[in-house]
């Protein structure tokens, strides 16, 4: 994945602990074009790496725009974004990369919880250029919290924004939400954790096929790694075998021996370290695999995910 080094242009305060950077580059040339449900990495402050959805209109190609939520208790990228990111710097970036496009459908629900927002926001403003039906759910803590409001208000009726600390009428009921779509409408979510499996638990519920649910998971949830075992690898290229103690991830385990596989998010969320799996039984631990592809069986995300046999065979 080539990298390309931009300018901040502008930082902007959008709401209680959100801010936007606009990225442009600094030799003022047009940036690689990208399509809604994009993200790029951002190498941040002392070597952190961490992806952010790009949620400026697709056309722009001056420049990417992404808002990043100053979260405590992440592991320092926020932060790192918030503190010490400021304009006129200059940063390192990825080419925008894709795995939360948009499909064609007769009508597109697109679910945020909080700093989800950013990708729906994209996809929005992608629906709207070409005519396309759609309606767009923002669910926040408060408006004090809510990010990019102006904007949003822009798609008119088919903008919702419903506030935890607001009346009960204005609350997502998203039963009927999901049960008022059109016959063959696709669902777009993005959010924390909880938000997206309720929103998954609520359409597989209602009978929703897991083909219209397409969903973005922007941090992974605390794994528990307490019956976590050491393993053997194998490397099919080579027939090398590396052992992977309980505690290191596969691709750590391998780097210190030498076997490089390309990471990015390392919590299981980008698809960056897939890797084909040709002989043992995976313990799939992200969230960028369907329950189909998991079953399988045939690929794994080895920067977090590890093996329930004693030795997997990787196509390497
Ligand atoms: Fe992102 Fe493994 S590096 S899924």
């Amino acid at each position: 994945m080539s990298s390309l080094q931009v300018k901040v242009l502008r930082r902007r305060e959008e709401a209680e602990g959100i801010a936007s950077y606009e990225l442009a580059r600094a030799d003022g040339q047009p940036l690689p074009p990208f399509s809604a449900g994009s993200h790029i990495d951002v190498h941040l402050p002392g070597g952190l790496v961490r992806q952010y959805s790009l949620c400026n209109d697709p056309h722009e190609a001056a420049h990417y725009r992404i808002g990043v939520l100053r979260d405590a208790a992440s592991r320092g990228g926020s932060i790192a974004m918030h503190e010490q990111v400021r304009e006129g710097d200059l940063i390192t970036i990825s080419e925008p990369r894709n795995h939360f496009p948009l499909h064609a459908a007769p009508h597109s629900l697109l679910l945020a919880g909080g700093i989800g927002i950013t990708p729906l926001m994209c996809m929005a403003q992608r629906l709207a250029a070409i005519g396309a039906s759609f309606e767009l759910h923002a669910s926040n803590r408060s408006r004090a919290r809510s990010a990019f409001l102006d904007e949003l208000k822009s798609f008119g009726e088919r903008f919702h924004l419903h506030l935890d600390d607001g009346e009960a009428s204005q609350k997502l009921d998203l039963p009927a939400v999901l049960k008022a779509a059109p016959v063959g409408s696709r669902i777009y979510v993005c959010g924390p954790t909880g938000f997206i499996d309720f929103v998954v638990a609520t359409a597989k519920a209602q009978g929703w096929p897991t083909d219209q649910l397409h969903l973005e998971y922007f941090g992974a949830a605390p794994q528990d790694t307490t019956g976590d075992r050491e393993f053997e690898v194998r490397i099919a290229s080579t027939g090398q075998s590396y052992r992977i103690p309980a505690d290191q991830t596969v691709t750590a385990a391998l780097q210190a021996q030498g076997v490089d596989i390309m990471v990015s998010c390392e919590q299981g969320v980008c698809g960056t370290c897939i890797t084909r799996v040709l002989e043992g039984e995976c313990d799939h631990r992200d969230m960028y695999f369907t329950d189909e592809e998991k079953a399988k069986g045939d690929q794994f995300t080895p920067c977090c995910s590890r093996a329930k046999s004693s030795v997997l065979v990787l196509d390497l």
